[in-house]
């Protein structure tokens, strides 16, 4: 159970990183009633980050999901820092959501060491690196876990909470009460390359670019495939582009070095990431994406 503060709300989220992710959790966090620290270094990706927690704030309250007050006690929640240190002073938990980089993961969780509250569960979003790595650059490791959230994170219900090595039972423990109290539904995995999900979903993705290159079916048919034949809510390839072309990579490249061949990332994903092809994000990847949704690329 989470106790409340003075200003009414559940204690502080420092969320570390204002992309598709970062953004995600920083609104979840503040509709649950958290107040919300979020840092980025870039100020351009923090404005784009509270663009579209309005948006989809907007689009929650128009369908009902959340009432008004609550749209606008979420947005008043969420301060934005350009400073690690300061996003975390007076942090409960710290979620970092930081691109897929070991090195940079490391930086990060050595200056939260630095300033965030010794009872703060310090959480990474990471999709595949390892937890027991991360956690290896702070004092306590013990109190590092993964909180791995799923894109659109305000839609999609699971929360996947990885135990490091050195993980305590405690900490696990509060990793699933804060889940709950986001509204999710957590699953415990230990900590190994791909987890239980990013395992299991980089398969499909990448049988799915092969099947491209090799002229088994255009993208929207393998994308019907899937969708009318196995009742998936969305293909694997319309799937990659929501994701990020370049997350998908990073989650193979690692899954390549640790597991094995099966995950070795195919050519035609490589190419489209080196020419700006990110999906969603960048407008085009296997479709064309604007306000409407995904087209034929
Ligand atoms: N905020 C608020 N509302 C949103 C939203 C958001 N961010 N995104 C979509 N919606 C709304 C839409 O406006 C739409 O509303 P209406 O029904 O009123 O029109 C509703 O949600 C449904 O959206 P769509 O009609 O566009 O499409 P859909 O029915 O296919 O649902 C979806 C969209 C929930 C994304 C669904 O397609 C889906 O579940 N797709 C699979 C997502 C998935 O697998 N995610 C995991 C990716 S892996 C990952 O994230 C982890 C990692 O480590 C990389």
């Amino acid at each position: 159970m989470t106790n409340t503060t003075d200003n009414g709300r559940k204690g502080r989220v420092a969320v570390l990183g204002a992309g598709t992710m970062g953004a995600g959790i920083a609104q979840v966090a503040a509709t649950a009633g958290f107040s919300v620290a979020l840092f980025d270094v870039s100020k351009a990706q923090i404005d784009k980050a509270r663009a579209g927690i309005a948006q989809s704030l907007e689009k929650l309250a128009s369908k009902g999901k959340i009432d008004a007050p609550t749209k606008e006690r979420a947005l008043a929640a969420i301060a934005a820092f350009e400073s690690v240190e300061d996003a975390v002073r007076d942090a409960s938990f710290v979620v970092e959501a930081a691109p897929e980089r070991m090195e940079l993961k490391r930086e990060l969780f050595l200056a939260v060491d630095r300033a965030a509250p010794a009872d703060a569960l310090l959480g990474s979003n990471t999709s595949s690196l390892s937890i027991t790595e991360i956690a290896s650059v702070v004092k306590d490791p013990t109190r590092v876990v993964g909180l791995h959230f799923f894109n659109p994170v305000p839609l999609m219900e699971l929360l996947e909470v990885v135990r490091g090595v050195r993980t305590t039972d405690a900490v696990v423990d509060r990793a699933l009460a804060f889940a709950k109290d986001l509204g999710k539904t957590p699953i415990v995995v230990r900590d190994f390359p791909g987890f239980a999900t990013s395992r299991l979903g980089v398969v499909i993705g990448c049988e799915a670019i092969r099947m491209l290159e090799q002229g088994v079916a255009s993208a929207e048919d393998i994308d019907r495939a899937m969708e009318l034949g196995y009742r998936h809510p969305m293909g694997p390839l319309k799937l990659g582009d929501l994701v990020g072309l370049d997350v998908r990579l990073a989650i193979l490249e690692h899954l390549h070095k640790e597991l094995g061949e099966q995950f070795r990332p195919p050519a035609l994903l490589r190419q489209m990431v080196r020419a700006g092809k990110l999906g969603k994000k960048s407008g085009e990847g296997f479709y064309k994406w604007d306000a409407d949704g995904p087209k034929k690329a």
